[in-house]
């Protein structure tokens, strides 16, 4: 099958892969009129509401909304992406497929468009480490990194390097080699001035950042001496963006595996003075919070991450922000206490890698953290503060699963605060009550199981992978919960956030009540004027509890919540709710069940739009790499 391109191999793997028997494999299907019917193997039924058509070669469970074709039933049922379910289905057939001819044109563009910018990156790193050990040009970078304390062997290991001043040098050097300034440019390599290109990288030392694989996706540029800013980084390009990748993972792999921990630093030189020091598993996240991405490949490697992040407030706010997202993937998380003034790379330095593996070894459990860090911003030398304390600790109580440690932590604050446990215990039932009754009211019983979404490709069509992302409701429609949770939070931050909120959000259903009255609560008080965030008596009572709960949760994460990220998401969510909607309207006409059938008119033009919709998702997607 090798000289077929991709649209005739699904339909080759569809054509030995008859719909009925397949489904068959897994469910006990009864023939009644023109289709089949059985009990849904993606929810639970005790009446048949599966169905499956022979003629139209689809399924749909009108219980629960889910609906395909062959492949997008396998992809469902067994977890697979879908080349993973194409192969499984052709393996079923005998048949042999080759994955390559599953790419579309669009992936194998982007494709070839990354691995440009890897190869430039191979190449202008090889340049600036060769720059680096010329005698005459890197004398002053290699200054720079003794008197830092770098080792040769480590700056080998790290692949460091220099870009000299010059303006032009690799612009010359990659016009020689014959490649095309426009791309070294995409590369973010060089910029395209009035006068020409000229190299963005200029007397600076040079930090490759590589994928795990280590592969170099970006630079880091660090001046040597005084002056803004003081790392220069790589623009987004097809393989980079801010928060993506590690810093170090490449090297610290193996160490990571093998201690069945990672440490996360802020900085370049934290994670290479670590590794120099020999503690090699550790890895920075650049500076900024960290992100999902950066959690969801650590995850591949260890689920146990200490944090070691500088004393100061902003690191302190970084990592509060980047604990919540570690816990939420179900990562065990570790706050180490650095001596104030202190990142690693000068700790280690000054008392030796003992110290910092001390700092490690007696990191806090993220509850303990994070009372000290809510009670280090408290008043509680009254009686008025000790009870506001005790509110803003309720919340993280409420996300101790073990009731042993609940207790323990209680014994904890009580002695913190200065009262009794038996007044803590009676607070904390009061809030206990009330969030159930609070979340029955939310429906958000069948909510437990957010993670971020996942798309898989099907033959014309993106679905949700089984398990992920957007939270399925009772009736299999996808909602934005958490997404719009995050966005609330964003209004409370500030106020000029209400605007592009209320723009960015326009046509989009919220998908809780709650939610939307909330959201209109708040358009209605900022126009009135006054302070931001509100007070509680400006919000109708029958949603202070959720604001409270917001507030609690801004004051534990008061980084800028990512709205650009939560619009972007919540739209395309849409666009798949949509495209569900329908699925379902053509499923529906293929069963002929249920009220009028559509006319085969609006069904050629219900596909249209469908098509129209996949094509918007696929554009949205294709800005994201790794789509299979
Ligand atoms: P720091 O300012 O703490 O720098 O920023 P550092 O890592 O201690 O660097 P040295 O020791 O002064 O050389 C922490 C990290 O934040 C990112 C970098 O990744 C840096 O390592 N950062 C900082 C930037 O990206 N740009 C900047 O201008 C500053
Ligand atoms: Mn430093």
């Amino acid at each position: 099958m090798a000289h077929l391109n991709q649209e005739e191999i699904i339909a080759e793997v569809k054509r030995n892969n008859e719909i009925v028997s397949v489904i068959s494999e897994y469910v006990t299907l009864k023939e009644r009129g023109r289709s089949h019917l059985g009990l849904c193997p993606f929810h639970q039924e005790k009446t048949p509401s599966f169905t499956v058509s022979r003629d139209k070669q689809l399924y749909h469970c009108f219980g629960c909304g889910a609906g395909g074709d062959v492949i997008s039933f396998i992809m469902q049922l067994e977890n697979l992406t879908f080349p993973q379910a194409l192969r499984f289905l052709a393996e079923r057939a005998n048949l042999d497929v080759s994955l390559s001819a599953l790419e579309t044109p669009g992936m194998k563009k982007a494709k070839q468009e990354q691995e440009w910018v890897f190869r430039l990156h191979h190449l202008a790193a090889a340049y600036y480490r060769k720059v680096l050990s010329d005698p005459a040009m890197g004398r002053k970078a290699r200054a720079y990194l003794e008197a830092r304390g770098i080792k040769p062997q480590t700056v080998e290991e790290f692949f460091l390097g220099y870009a000299p001043p010059s303006w032009t040098a690799l612009v010359e050097l990659l016009r020689k080699k014959g490649i095309s300034l426009d791309r070294a440019e995409k590369a973010g390599l060089v910029i395209g001035g009035a006068e020409g290109f000229y190299n963005r990288f200029r007397d600076r030392l040079i930090f490759p950042i590589m994928t795990p694989q280590g592969k170099t996706a970006a630079f880091g540029a660090r001046i040597m001496g005084e002056g803004q800013p003081k790392y220069l980084n790589s623009p987004d390009t097809p393989v980079f963006h801010k928060g993506k990748y590690l810093y170090g993972l490449y090297q610290a792999r193996e160490a990571i595996r093998a201690a069945g921990k990672a440490v996360i630093v802020e900085g370049y030189l934290d994670v290479i003075q670590a590794h120099q020091a020999g503690i090699e598993y550790v890895v920075a996240s650049l500076g900024t919070a960290l992100t999902r991405d950066q959690i969801k490949t650590l995850k591949r490697y260890t689920q146990q991450v200490v944090i070691a992040y500088d004393a100061d407030s902003a690191g302190q706010a970084a990592t509060v922000r980047g604990l919540d997202l570690l816990r939420q993937e179900g990562v065990d998380v570790r706050v180490a206490k650095l001596p104030a003034g202190d990142d690693p790379d000068t700790l280690i330095k000054r008392e030796g890698k003992e110290a910092f593996v001390q700092t490690i070894a007696e990191a806090k459990d993220l509850f303990s953290f994070k009372l000290e860090y809510l009670l280090q911003h408290a008043e509680i030398s009254t009686a008025e503060g000790k009870a506001k304390a005790v509110k803003k600790v309720l919340p993280l109580l409420a996300r101790v699963d073990s009731v042993v440690a609940r207790e323990a932590y209680i014994k904890t604050l009580a002695q913190e605060i200065g009262v009794s446990e038996e007044a803590i215990y009676i607070e904390w039932r009061r809030f206990w009550d009330n969030l159930r009754k609070n979340k029955q009211r939310l429906d958000i019983r069948q909510a437990a199981r957010y993670t971020k979404p996942e798309f898989t490709q099907t033959n014309n069509s993106f679905r949700l992978t089984q398990n992920s992302g957007v939270l399925s409701n009772t009736k299999g429609e996808t909602t934005n919960f958490q997404l719009e949770r995050e966005v609330l939070r964003g209004c409370l931050q500030e106020n000029n956030n209400l605007e592009r909120i209320n723009e960015a959000l326009s046509g989009i259903k919220w998908s809780n009540q709650q939610y939307e009255a909330l959201f209109d609560n708040l358009l209605h008080i900022a126009e009135v004027g006054g302070d931001w965030p509100p007070t509680e008596s400006k919000i109708n009572p029958e949603l202070r509890f959720l604001f409270a709960e917001l507030m609690a949760e801004n004051e534990l994460s008061p980084l800028p919540v990512d709205l650009e990220g939560c619009f972007r998401q919540i739209k395309r969510n849409q666009l798949i709710r949509e495209i569900q909607q329908i699925q379902k309207e053509i499923a529906v006409t293929a069963e002929e069940k249920e009220g009028k059938p559509l006319s085969s008119g609006e069904l050629q033009e219900k596909l249209l739009l469908l098509n129209e919709l996949h094509k918007q998702l696929r554009q949205e997607f294709s800005s994201f790499s790794g789509l299979i």
